[in-house]
């Protein structure tokens, strides 16, 4: 596990496109795993930067999000795909075609479920994973107690998760209590795994992910078996973190 710490969320976010960026010109029909959530908002910033400075090319990527709430419908703007395109997609020359994202008004969760892994699989599985981490250590919406081999499937959101999301809906009854997420196991099938954080509400999560046991209690604590994880955190959310780090 390489964990990058630099001194804020802005060198966090360009440290983190640096490596998206890399990967893309490496294999320029790569396919991203991406995350929603206010963390990679920085990073996805600095690639639509790329993407118009320096003609950082997206016509072949193929993007897989990690989860989406259930019963909220594209348009909604709490929706992760409305937060997508508005924060990412439209800014870019990504191929519609190439845009995955769960549907949270599917009629038949099992089945879209098993679609989206086939789809995955289809396209030779996720090169890089970007992902954020929830305070309570879900990666996705995998909440603690999941099973670290799922695949994507539905999930009932915890408390503490309803109550973090609670400042983006106007009332505590709108937050959705269900979502549809790639499984930890979707997960770690990807080839890379980027793992952002930011703050010091995250500071717990990160050192029980990095520095803790492997258990389904802190769910993002599975990536210590992955063979290639990049970390990347601002001081914040590194400041509970108890081994020495360095970047080269
Ligand atoms: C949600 C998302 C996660 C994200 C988490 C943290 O639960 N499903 O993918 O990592 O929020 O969000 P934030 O980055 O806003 O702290």
């Amino acid at each position: 596990m390489r964990v990058i710490i630099k001194e804020n969320y802005d060198e966090m976010s360009k440290r983190a496109a640096q490596i998206v960026a890399e990967q893309i010109r490496l294999k320029p029909d790569c396919v991203l795993g991406l995350a929603t959530g206010s963390t990679p908002l920085g990073l996805y910033k600095e690639l639509i930067r790329l993407h118009r400075e320096e003609g950082l090319d997206f016509s072949k990527v193929i993007t897989f999000n990690l989860d989406e709430y259930i019963g909220l419908p594209p348009e909604h703007p709490q929706s992760y795909h409305y937060f997508m395109y508005q924060n990412f997609f439209n800014h870019l020359n990504i191929d519609p075609r190439f845009i995955y994202i769960p549907h949270g008004m599917t009629q038949d969760v099992e089945r879209f479920c098993n679609w989206y892994e086939k789809e995955i699989e289809r396209f030779g599985g996720i090169d890089l994973q970007i992902l954020g981490i929830g305070a309570n250590g879900h990666i996705g919406f995998n909440e603690p107690g999941s099973s670290l081999g799922s695949r994507t499937r539905i999930k009932t959101l915890t408390k503490k998760t309803i109550e973090d999301n609670a400042r983006f809906f106007e009332k505590m009854e709108d937050v959705p209590k269900y979502a549809i997420t790639m499984g930890i196991g979707t997960i770690m099938d990807a080839k890379k795994q980027l793992l952002l954080a930011s703050g010091k509400n995250k500071a717990k999560a990160i050192s029980q992910a990095i520095e803790g046991p492997i258990s389904q209690v802190v769910p993002a604590s599975i990536l210590q078996l992955h063979r290639w994880v990049t970390v990347v955190l601002d001081k914040d959310a590194a400041s509970m973190l108890k081994m020495e780090y360095f970047e080269e």
